[in-house]
């Protein structure tokens, strides 16, 4: 008996020796260590022996089993630490390398101005609201005062999607009347209002038959044209640097009465002259006035109540002044050698 343990416990020791891989070990021990196994066939024999062999034999088998299972055991922590010694090494990370260039974009120039412009308006207590570039004609023309067939239509060339009443809009001012109608003839109105505006224009270096404007729309009680030019003044000194200037002439608009244009001093001559002023020193940069009391009434605002001043800056135009831009199709291009530039503009 004895020769046969120590038979299996020769072989055992021969095959643990050469098991490199935990794989291998599991199939071992299913082997050797099952109920079915070499092992516990030996222990099975106890039953035919006598009490005093049985003790003994008893003894001799335990020692066997405990011995070989801790060989297996002994065996598995081993080669565990020696998978785990290689997967750190094949995982370590080498620090000292160069990391990989990330190629950025930028931000469009576009959507900079106007976050500077929202920024400087929020600054001030106004709300920026958001109306859709699908618009009903009501909307775009009837409620500011342009009724059909008025002839200030045709200034804008607009975009028709469906008979005479839906349209894309021609410029952000449908807005106002959204506002107002929000407003129930009640509650006095701050806002501005950012989005894209269509017309059926030829793109070239100063036209594109899409573009950007920012509306804005103040209407409280006792608002004038001075609570205006002061609004405007402190925005376009924000923008454009402390030393700008801004000064009003008369225009206008079917929405607005009295209606202005906003000019500002040539940020690049400060108002000396130079080609892009055309040597005037001054830059129209914005359309604006004092709401039509027409236009509050239509909307449910009181106008012997009620004032408010109204202003529309082409975004794309601020942005051309502001970044130095000459072709309009340049900020809607995703060249970003070109954005690249505009980053470089911004900091100098
Ligand atoms: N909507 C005008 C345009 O597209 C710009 C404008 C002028 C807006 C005067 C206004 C305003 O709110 O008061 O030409």
């Amino acid at each position: 008996m004895q020769e046969t343990i120590n038979n299996l416990k020769k072989e055992i020791q021969e095959k643990l020796s050469s098991t490199i891989d935990l794989k291998n070990l599991n199939e071992l021990k299913n082997i050797y260590l099952s109920k079915k196994g070499p092992v516990q066939e030996l222990m099975n024999h106890m039953k035919e022996l006598g009490n005093e062999e049985k003790k003994e034999f008893g003894r001799i088998i335990n020692e066997f089993k405990t011995e070989v299972t801790n060989s297996f055991d002994k065996l598995k922590k081993d080669l565990e630490e020696q998978e785990l010694n290689r997967k750190l090494e094949s995982e370590s990370i080498d620090i000292s390398l160069p990391s990989t260039k990330v190629n950025v974009g930028s931000a469009n120039i576009l959507e900079k101005l106007i976050e500077e412009v929202e920024e400087v308006f929020i600054s001030m207590g106004y709300d920026v609201v958001d109306g859709p570039e699908i618009e009903l004609d009501k909307y775009n023309f009837e409620m500011l005062n342009i009724p059909k067939g008025h002839p200030a239509r045709d200034a804008q060339d607009t975009f028709y999607l469906e008979g005479e009443e839906i349209l894309l809009r021609s410029q952000t001012s449908p807005v106002q009347v959204r506002t107002l109608l929000k407003g129930n003839g009640i509650t006095p109105i701050r806002m501005i209002c950012p989005g894209k505006t269509y017309r059926r224009d030829d793109d070239d270096a100063t036209h594109s038959h899409q573009f950007m404007q920012i509306e804005g729309l103040v209407v409280d009680k006792e608002i004038s044209l001075s609570d205006l030019k002061g609004t405007l003044d402190v925005v376009f000194k924000k923008l454009f640097g402390e030393n700008t200037e801004t000064r009003f002439h008369p225009s206008y608009y079917q929405f607005t009465e009295p209606s202005v244009e906003v000019d500002i001093t040539c940020h690049k001559c400060h108002g000396t002259g130079c080609n892009i002023c055309k040597n005037t020193g001054w830059i129209t940069i914005a359309g604006a006035g004092i709401v039509h009391p027409n236009v509050l009434r239509m909307s449910g605002y009181d106008p012997s109540v009620w004032t408010g001043f109204a202003f529309g800056f082409g975004a794309d135009r601020l942005a051309m002044e502001k970044y130095d831009i000459h072709d309009l199709r340049a900020i809607y291009n995703t060249d970003l050698r070109e954005t690249k530039t505009f980053d470089r503009k911004e900091r100098d």
